[in-house]
């Protein structure tokens, strides 16, 4: 579905990313590991719109999208969360979702003056589908919390709402479980698994923990230091020498696992 071809980007002198080409298959779930400052949230910049990569392209159903703004990458499909939540804080949890909609009400000025039905009917349809959104979460309690109240784990979960919202096709997943407690991060898992097999989502997920990724990756690509290392099945990367010098720098995953 995605195609990052050739890609480098950088910043003034320093290269955080280099000559680097992975593939996003669509109906999988493909993780992006590597050590810290690996490139992978450039990379996610990249791929969403929010960076134009020095050289190389983005393809996206084969289309070249690398310069393409990243609001119409949504309109095609592609959603994501970001490392840091970037909720709005004084707002409901169910307000938050409804402006992440993919079609807001009253999105034109123009359309709320002179069609100010389309609006009502947006609107409505944001309320159904944030509420939708709110009982698949298992959030529904929270909906009048404002955002900022949230502990670090639901404010995870706001996210993947958030993402859900728009109702992608693709969603790139930047360390939605960084911070979260095992059971809960055994429920994002669990519904991160069910959007994928049953209602057919691709997912690529960037994660730190290795026995997250072996969870829920069909396959995984490895960065380090802007470059690829390698791609394959998380028990191929596991056991990759090159792979456990980059993160342990030697000895094996079970040493440190
Ligand atoms: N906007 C920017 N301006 C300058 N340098 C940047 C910028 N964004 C990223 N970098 C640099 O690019 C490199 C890769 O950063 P990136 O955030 O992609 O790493 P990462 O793999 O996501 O790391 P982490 O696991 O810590 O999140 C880092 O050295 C970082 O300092
Ligand atoms: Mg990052």
């Amino acid at each position: 579905m995605i195609q990052f071809n050739q890609i480098s980007m950088r910043f003034g002198g320093m290269v955080a990313i280099n000559n680097c080409s992975f593939d996003i298959p669509g109906g999988q779930i493909t993780g992006l590991i590597g050590p810290n400052g690996a490139g992978k949230t450039t990379a996610f910049n990249i791929i969403a719109g929010h960076l134009i990569p020095s050289a190389g392209q983005v393809l996206f159903d084969d289309k070249d999208i690398t310069r393409m703004p990243s609001h119409k990458r949504q309109a095609l499909g592609m959603s994501r969360t970001f490392q840091l939540a970037h909720e709005f804080g004084r707002m409901s949890v169910l307000e938050n979702l409804m402006v992440a909609a993919s079609n807001p009400a009253g999105e034109s000025i123009l359309n709320a003056i002179f069609r100010p039905k389309r609006g009502q009917e947006a609107e409505h349809q944001a309320y159904n589908d944030a509420m939708e959104t709110l009982r698949f979460l298992e959030i529904s309690n929270l909906q009048d919390e404002f955002a900022a109240n949230l502990s670090g784990g639901q404010k995870k979960l706001l996210e993947l709402g958030r993402a859900l919202m728009q109702k992608p096709r693709i969603i790139l997943l930047d360390e939605i479980g960084a911070g979260v407690n095992r059971t809960l991060l055994g429920k994002i898992a669990d519904k991160i698994d069910q959007l994928n097999k049953t209602s057919g989502y691709t997912f690529c997920l960037i994660e730190h923990d290795l026995d997250y990724v072996s969870r829920l990756c069909d396959s995984v690509v490895v960065l380090a230091q802007g470059e690829l290392l390698m791609k394959g099945t998380v028990d191929e990367v596991r056991n990759d020498q090159r792979v456990i010098e980059a993160y342990f720098g030697g000895g094996k995953y079970e040493d440190y696992a």
